[in-house]
């Protein structure tokens, strides 16, 4: 640990396990641990690593910025990575909410820059910045993980062999729900609506620019038009930034002009997803078989497998917190005792590792196998 580190690391911890144990997603073992509306839910106290006077310390301090510890999927991963870290004890996580805003974010990283952690974790929003972030990394000499987000290019790899990227294969999650989306469509000739021939779709967007969105998006029309089906897309590009609340208020809005022409909802994640199913609930969708609409989600939240068990979400993609979580930790905890990090060493199920891009995979969720769609924010196993 650095030095600058060290002298910083109480107040750090003290603040940050503070501020991680007022908020914890409750965990049932075995079943995934959320919460409803994307709000940090249930209360848990997050233990912190002690040394026998209370003070954190590992042999490695890691600055951990999230884009927004109020999303649901953010929200299990963080509180999985602290579990981890109380429980192993290498490496000693503090982190810090960017709230979804740029400016903050950059404060956060600079904040850990200054306090010398010795890795800095970043779930970037500040897509157009990628470059400058891994210079920025480079000249201050720390590990660099981007997690959950668009990863650095080759160039920026190449000029630094303390950068690392983990994250899911976001091209899988659209195809997921894009082929669901077809199979349904084919074996349902009444899912279209109008009777145009086409399938009249709703997209609805997380963050501008969020490299998982506009995936999602592509891979799943794309997904759509490789079965053939002719697609129209209702209301362009709804932008709703992951939010539950700021879906349902756009579909709401949609549905006072198209009520009857949409034939399916496209959500680039399950809180957007729930929201569109309220809305369209509030549309009289939901009410029996004859109103039923297919919606699409990712990440497989408990509200998202409520949802496909309820009959209203169609399919989801399994997006793991708790994977994406020991795959940041692993990865710090291998380059700190000098080891490589490869498939073998990461050693996680659906993790492969392509140079110092770490990849998770995803895998579809249905009715079929919704029950065995469980994770646990509790497993520290690594
Ligand atoms: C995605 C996830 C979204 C949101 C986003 C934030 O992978 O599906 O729900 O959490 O990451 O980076």
């Amino acid at each position: 640990m650095k030095k600058k580190a060290l002298a910083l690391l109480l107040g750090v911890c003290m603040v940050t396990m503070t501020a991680c144990g007022s908020k914890a997603p409750e965990a049932a073992s075995g079943t995934p641990a959320q919460e409803a509306d994307g709000a940090a839910g249930g209360e848990q106290e997050a233990e912190a690593p002690a040394d026998g006077d209370g003070a954190a310390a590992g042999e490695a301090v890691a600055g951990v910025v999230w884009y927004n510890f109020a999303d649901t999927f953010i929200s299990n991963a963080r509180q999985t990575l602290i579990n981890i870290g109380a429980a192993d004890g290498t490496i000693t996580i503090t982190d810090a909410d960017s709230t979804n805003d740029v400016s903050t974010q950059t404060s956060n990283m600079n904040n850990f820059f200054t306090q010398g952690v010795d890795y800095l974790v970043l779930n970037n929003i500040n897509t157009g910045a990628i470059s400058e972030i891994c210079d920025q990394i480079l000249d201050e000499g720390c590990y660099g993980i981007f997690a959950n987000t668009d990863t650095p290019t080759d160039e920026d790899f190449a000029k630094n062999d303390k950068l690392y990227s983990v994250s899911s294969v976001a091209t899988q999650s659209g195809t997921i729900m894009g082929e669901a989306l077809a199979e349904y469509w084919k074996a349902h000739p009444e899912a279209d609506r109008n009777g145009n021939g086409k399938l009249d779709y709703v997209m609805l967007l997380g963050i501008q620019g969020h490299y998982d969105t506009t995936v999602r998006s592509q891979y799943s029309v794309q997904a759509l038009e490789d079965a053939g089906i002719e697609v129209n897309n209702i209301g362009g590009e709804i932008i709703c930034d992951y939010s539950r609340a700021t879906a349902q208020e756009k579909v709401a809005a949609l549905l006072a002009n198209y009520s009857d022409d949409i034939d399916a909802v496209i959500a680039c994640n399950d809180d957007m997803a729930l929201g569109a199913i309220e809305a369209l609930k509030a549309g009289g969708f939901f009410a029996g078989e004859d109103s039923y609409l297919p919606v699409c989600g990712v990440d497989a939240t408990v509200n998202g497998c409520q949802a496909i068990k309820d009959g209203t979400l169609l399919v989801t993609a399994m997006n793991n917190p708790v994977t994406l979580a020991k795959a940041i930790y692993k990865v710090m905890y291998l380059t700190n005792n000098g080891e490589e990090v490869t498939t073998e060493t990461i050693g996680l199920e659906g993790v492969s590792v392509d140079g110092h891009r770490v990849w998770l995979d995803y895998s579809p969720v249905t009715i079929e196998n919704v029950d065995q769609a469980t994770y646990d924010i509790n497993d520290t196993a690594f």
